[in-house]
């Protein structure tokens, strides 16, 4: 075996498909996001726009959740020293669990390393509980939940997206007393769009199943106090585990799950993806509490991203600029082409500063490869109509086509 050989082989068919994976490298500048400094290619740093980071609300620079990590360094030190099990439960672990389950309205909470780990863990020991259990799973659900429900061996029944006649069909060829999950987001974060949360709800009381929704995207960032789609629609009560991270709205690291107590002590006592790794370091679980305790008595920051949003929507709309019909926070402009969507990223950063990363396969479907922007409270009008006039130019210069502007 020349394993050289098959190494260069897969990385060639990634250039040959125009997906080989190219990381920027920058550094935020705090106090001044989105403004950021750019390493890569050039002759020493170079100022750009950030468009496409998932610290929607900028919460990774406020100063409440920088001097809250600060003080937890210089209090406490650097690592938590261990598992949750093993010395790496410190006092502010168990006081941001108390806070994540009061912001979901669940007896508890339990923190993962990541949102990806939470999702995973979480599926994999849940279906591997129930005897039998089948996982009924959107057919967009994020990788995190796919590797979950695959790792746990149970059957799987995929429904198409947001599609509810289809997963009553699947959920009504099993029989009532097989064990059943539904898994599935509450935003889709790669098209902006929502799940009928109330309706999925319905379905499971009437099939007897579990749900499990990724608010991944949405906590934070949704409710009146960030509790997500769920609370915004008064749903939450009727989910049984809500999923979520800490390193986007909340602008840190980490992930969580919230439900009632036997939900968590049993993904506690058996979940490996919790009980044999590290626990969070107690700075970052500083900056998490600090952040969640502001966002769930203000809207200001919710409300400003939101405007923000809006307000790239329509600039790019009346510019003719084929962006998706997102219902949320989300922006994103369909290229359809993973070429394509990589030299206007490219042009964006060399020719105007402008930082957005090109989503291609396996990200999404092939065929509908986009650039994803994120707008959020520190993006001022200005800056959008810079970026839309730099998109039109490009457009032009490609000869690609601009819709009629509405
Ligand atoms: C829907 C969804 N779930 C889970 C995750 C994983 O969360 P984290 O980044 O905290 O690992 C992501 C992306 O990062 C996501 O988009």
């Amino acid at each position: 075996m020349n394993y050289g050989q098959v190494f260069d082989e897969a990385i060639g068919r990634l250039h040959k498909e125009g997906r080989y994976r190219v990381f920027i490298d920058i550094m935020r500048n705090k106090g001044a996001y989105p403004n950021a400094r750019c390493f890569h290619g050039h002759n020493g740093p170079k100022p750009i726009t950030v468009w496409c980071s998932n610290d929607y609300l900028a919460m990774g620079q406020h100063p409440k959740v920088i001097e809250a990590m600060e003080n937890a360094l210089h209090d406490v030190g650097a690592g938590s020293g261990g598992t949750r099990n093993i010395g790496g439960n410190t006092h502010l672990h168990v006081e941001l669990e108390r806070e994540l389950a009061d912001l979901h309205g669940k007896e508890g909470a339990l923190l993962f390393t990541s949102g990806y780990v939470s999702n995973d863990a979480t599926l994999s020991t849940l279906a591997k509980l129930l005897p039998g259990c089948v996982i009924f799973s959107d057919e967009l659900n994020h990788a995190s939940m796919i590797a979950g429900i695959r790792n746990s061996g149970c059957e799987k029944r995929v429904f198409r997206h947001n599609d509810l006649e289809h997963l009553e069909q699947l959920l009504a060829a099993e029989d009532f007393d097989t064990p059943k999950v539904i898994a599935f987001e509450s935003v889709y974060s790669m098209d902006g769009d929502v799940a009928p949360i109330h309706a999925i709800c319905d379905l499971a009381e009437k099939y007897n199943a579990l749900t499990y929704i990724d608010e991944v995207h949405a906590v934070g960032m949704y409710g009146e106090h960030g509790g997500g789609i769920s609370e915004r629609d008064e749903a939450a009560h009727r989910i049984d585990i809500i999923e979520g991270t800490l390193g986007k709205a909340f602008g840190v690291m980490g992930g969580y799950i919230a439900a009632d107590t036997r939900v968590i002590d049993c993904i506690r006592s058996y979940a490996p993806g919790f009980i044999f790794t590290t626990s969070l370091s107690p700075v970052l679980v500083a900056g998490v509490l600090a952040a969640v305790k502001h966002l769930k008595s203000s809207n200001e920051e919710r409300d400003a991203q939101q405007a923000a949003a809006a307000l790239l929507k329509e600039k790019m709309r009346k510019a003719g600029l084929p962006v998706m019909p997102s219902v949320t926070h989300i922006v994103p402009l369909m290229i359809g082409d993973p070429v394509r969507a990589k030299q206007i990223s490219d042009i964006l950063l060399a020719e105007y500063g402008v930082y957005v990363q090109p989503i291609n396969f396996p990200t999404v479907p092939r065929g509908t490869e986009r650039l994803r922007f994120t707008p959020g409270p520190a993006h001022t009008a200005e800056m959008m109509d810079e970026l839309v006039t730099a998109l039109v130019e490009i457009w032009d210069r490609m000869e690609l086509e601009l819709r009629k502007a509405a």
